[in-house]
């Protein structure tokens, strides 16, 4: 299959990861395709990998990054920031479509493939963008690659207005029809201006006050909206950046009887609360903002009870002048496709979840939630090799300025983390080594979902 061409790689003696448990098994890769799965696996012509004590994951499907190319490249452009996924574990990344210009329509979409695909270091998929008037565009948009498409309810980086609640509804259909998966920023636009302005007037400028501008009520009201949309519909809808205990009891409900919704959550809402503004101040300025500790709380019991479907990164860079401003003036967003996996995969060595839910959430949901199953997500014959391979013995400190993006500023800075990425293989080639990219050129290739 000449678009699969990849490496020859045979994995061997690595205790691999799935969701159903862990395996003692190799793994042979032909052409970038994993050919088979067993054990004492022999291939004479091949490079084989010795892998002894350590975990094999399949490579991460990080669903909702901000490449921010183009238009936006002074803060990330393709090159780094796929540089920065490979070196955090992540071998398909699916980018959003709030660059200049936004990508709402086929001929935008074409030219995004055009401009960034000899600058990916890992397999990329494209977001269209559902707005206000370009519905008609969605089936073309979508039979021409789009992975899926983005709909922001509320305001956010790219001010793109939200759509009405008519074509929400009608997007909705359109997803029942034809299969694509619509990813909600939920957030009331209005609900937030109310807030906003209410707060601003009280003259605070504390930077805590940013998540008071943005109460639970917003995602809240956001998600059951498009709770009933989707099911009167039967569409299929994503809640991205999931971060507060009314959004995941509505999700909950919700998936109990039987409507096709999906919960994203991202480390920063997971590992961080708004506590974090005295130390890191705007720097933790995100949209939706930080909750409270009750609301973590909510999203981890989500995660072990199958409520919150995936982890995602919301890599969203910015520089560090514009991270640098008071609370209202700053961009709202920070980098995170590097420390994502990190960050989980210490998570589930210390126990907070089990080490199953790693591919569960970072892999295989990701790849099905956007008709990429099996090929991408998955350890399995046919399936593309990418892995990444970890050390569950060695434990290290994030360093910022170690990172790959263009401007390293993190809130993690400086967290210890169990679990140090040995090797990444994208589709049979090894990308990355000791958490260095190896590769002299970017090997990333365009991703389409299955219709
Ligand atoms: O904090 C955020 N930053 N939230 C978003 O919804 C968008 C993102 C960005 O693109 O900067
Ligand atoms: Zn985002």
């Amino acid at each position: 299959m000449a678009e699969n061409l990849g490496g020859n790689l045979l994995v061997k003696n690595g205790r691999v990861v799935t969701s159903e448990g862990l395996f003692n098994m190799d793994i042979l890769i032909i052409d970038g395709v994993i050919e088979a799965i067993g054990r004492d696996l022999k291939q004479s012509y091949v490079e084989v990998l010795d892998v002894s004590g350590m975990l094999v994951f399949p490579g991460v499907v990080d669903e909702h990054v901000h490449m921010r190319e183009p238009g936006l490249t002074y803060k990330e452009d393709f090159i780094t920031g796929t540089m920065a996924a490979a070196a955090g574990g992540v071998t398909t990344v699916l980018d959003m479509p709030n660059n200049i210009p936004p990508v709402d329509s086929l001929e935008k979409l074409k030219e995004k493939r055009r401009i960034v695909e000899s600058k990916a270091y890992v397999d990329f998929g494209l977001y269209g963008v559902l707005h206000d008037s370009n519905i008609d565009d969605l089936e073309e948009m979508w039979y021409g690659g789009a992975v899926g498409f983005k709909v922001f309810l509320g305001p956010t980086t790219g001010d793109i207005p939200p759509p009405s609640d008519k074509i929400l509804l009608e997007a909705l259909e359109k997803s029942g029809t034809h299969g694509f998966t619509l990813a909600f920023h939920a957030e009331n636009y209005g609900l937030v201006e109310y807030y906003t302005r209410k707060i601003k007037m009280l003259g605070r400028n504390d930077p805590e006050v940013y998540s008071d501008s943005r109460p639970n009520v917003c995602e809240e009201e956001a998600v059951s909206r498009i709770v009933i949309y989707t099911r009167k519909t039967n569409g299929k809808a994503l809640i991205v950046h999931t971060s507060t205990s009314e959004a995941v009891s509505i999700i909950r409900e919700a998936k109990s009887r039987g409507v096709k919704i999906y919960c994203e959550t991202c480390p920063q809402y997971l590992l961080l609360n708004r506590e974090a503004y005295s130390r890191h101040g705007s720097l933790v300025k995100i949209n939706p903002p930080l909750r409270d500790r009750f609301d973590q709380e909510s999203l981890w019991r989500g995660l072990r009870e199958n409520m919150v479907d995936t982890v995602a990164s919301d890599h969203a860079p910015h520089t560090i002048e514009e991270k640098s401003k008071n609370i209202w003036e700053a961009a709202a967003g920070f980098i995170g496709v590097e420390t994502l996996f990190p960050l989980m995969l210490d998570s589930a060595l210390r126990g907070l979840i089990p080490l199953e839910k790693i591919p569960e959430i970072l892999s295989e949901k990701p790849a099905r939630i956007f008709n990429l199953y099996p090929k991408k997500g998955s350890i399995s014959v046919g399936a593309d090799g990418d892995l990444v391979i970890v050390d569950p013995n060695h434990h290290y400190t994030i360093k910022q300025e170690e990172l790959h993006s263009k401007h390293k500023i993190t809130p993690f800075n400086g967290i210890d983390v169990r679990g140090w990425i040995k090797h990444v293989v994208l589709r049979g080639v090894e990308i990355v080594r000791d958490r260095k990219v190896v590769c002299r050129k970017p090997l990333g290739k365009f991703v389409k979902p299955v219709v």
